[in-house]
């Protein structure tokens, strides 16, 4: 008997709907090709939700994705509503509460001529970010004191737990142990951000476990600098929230921008949430001019979290092959029809079918 999985899909935002609709068109093709099976689940939440019924994501919500086995997530954001205010409540809100402790970032480079980067290829860029999830900057550690006074103070805590640091690490490790390179860069900020000591400290104790990987590290402002002057020194890194947040960016442009980095938010062994790192892009809501290769690359992901690992670099082969070869000409909005591209990857699927 084939094996089902429990799906939720939040199609969201702007142009989530469409490469969501994109993203399951080739989860059903990858479905029939390696025999497994989904059964799945449509929730509203986003900007049209909110502005209907002035919920953002209710409780019920996050109980019911407890059960399920991965979430796709399309996009939130719409400019009606205060910024992050939705993006807080649905995306943060399940990286949180379902307690999706590592957001995985490959950052693989499959075309040279996607890379703006002389002389950097395929080779060079090919690396997985490990960015702390659940705490640091995001913690939501905040607040005003007179505000909208002259004399105005904000503060926003950074938060670190032993606990928190060393499951992120450990986790990065453990990636490295199934890479050839096994190597592991340590990213942080703890020459001017003093208690970013516990990352020091609790890698240097979590790395002599792994005799048998190399580790580095670099400091924040550093590591940007290397990624895009020896993007090839890079393995696994892992670092803290924010820092992850923003060095995930640069490496989405030198994998050739936000049309084909994907992420996931994972708690191993419990229900995890894939998305692509774009955002909503409003103007090219409903246009069918939005690119769906980041997202097609969130499902081979949710393939690989979920066991079917040949289905998920199945998918991943397809998608490089047809931006290799020049089918899918470009990543950027508007070159290519969003259906079309769903349709190339789905007919490339099954032609792999012996
Ligand atoms: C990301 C996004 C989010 C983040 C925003 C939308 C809250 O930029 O997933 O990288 O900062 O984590
Ligand atoms: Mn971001």
């Amino acid at each position: 008997m084939s094996k089902v999985y429990d799906i939720a899909y939040i199609p969201g935002d702007g142009i989530g709907e469409e490469v969501v609709r994109e993203g399951l068109k080739v989860l059903d093709a990858a479905e029939s090709v390696w025999g497994f099976r989904t059964k799945r689940e449509a929730m509203p939440y986003g900007a049209e939700h909110f502005l209907k019924t002035g919920e953002t994501m209710p409780d019920e919500a996050f109980d019911r994705l407890r059960d399920m086995n991965a979430v796709l997530l399309g996009a939130i954001g719409d400019p009606r509503i205060e910024v992050g205010k939705l993006e807080f409540a649905i995306i943060a809100g399940m990286r949180f509460k379902l307690d999706l402790f590592v957001n995985l970032r490959p950052i693989k480079l499959f075309d040279s001529r996607l890379c703006p980067l002389k002389d950097k290829g395929p080779n060079d860029v090919d690396m997985i970010i490990c960015r702390e999830n659940t705490e640091g900057a995001y913690a939501g550690i905040y607040g005003h004191l007179r505000k909208g006074t002259p004399d105005e103070v904000a503060h926003q805590s950074m938060i670190y737990t032993r606990k928190g640091v060393e499951r992120i690490i450990r986790y990065a490790f453990e990636r490295a142990m199934h890479r050839p390179r096994k190597k592991v860069t340590l990213i942080d900020k703890a020459n001017a951000l003093r208690s970013q000591d516990i990352w020091t400290r609790t890698f240097a104790e979590v790395a002599s476990e792994y005799p048998s990987i190399e580790t580095d590290h670099a400091y924040i402002d550093a590591a940007c600098m290397w990624m895009v002057k020896n993007p090839e020194w890079f393995d696994v890194a892992v670092c803290p929230n924010l820092f992850g947040d923003i060095i995930t960016d640069l490496g989405a442009m030198i994998q050739g921008g936000m049309g084909v980095a994907a992420s996931g938010n994972l708690h191993p062994g419990k229900v995890s949430m894939f998305e692509p790192i774009h955002g909503s892009a409003p103007k090219y809501k409903g246009q069918n001019k939005a690119n769906p290769v980041a997202t097609i690359m969130a499902i081979s992901m949710m393939l690989d979290y979920l066991g079917e690992t040949e289905a998920a670099a199945g998918v991943e082969q397809v998608v490089a092959d047809l931006i290799r070869e020049g089918t899918i000409r470009s990543l950027s909005a508007g070159v290519h029809k969003t259906d079309e591209v769903g349709d190339m990857v789905v007919n490339a699927l099954k032609a792999t079918r012996a």
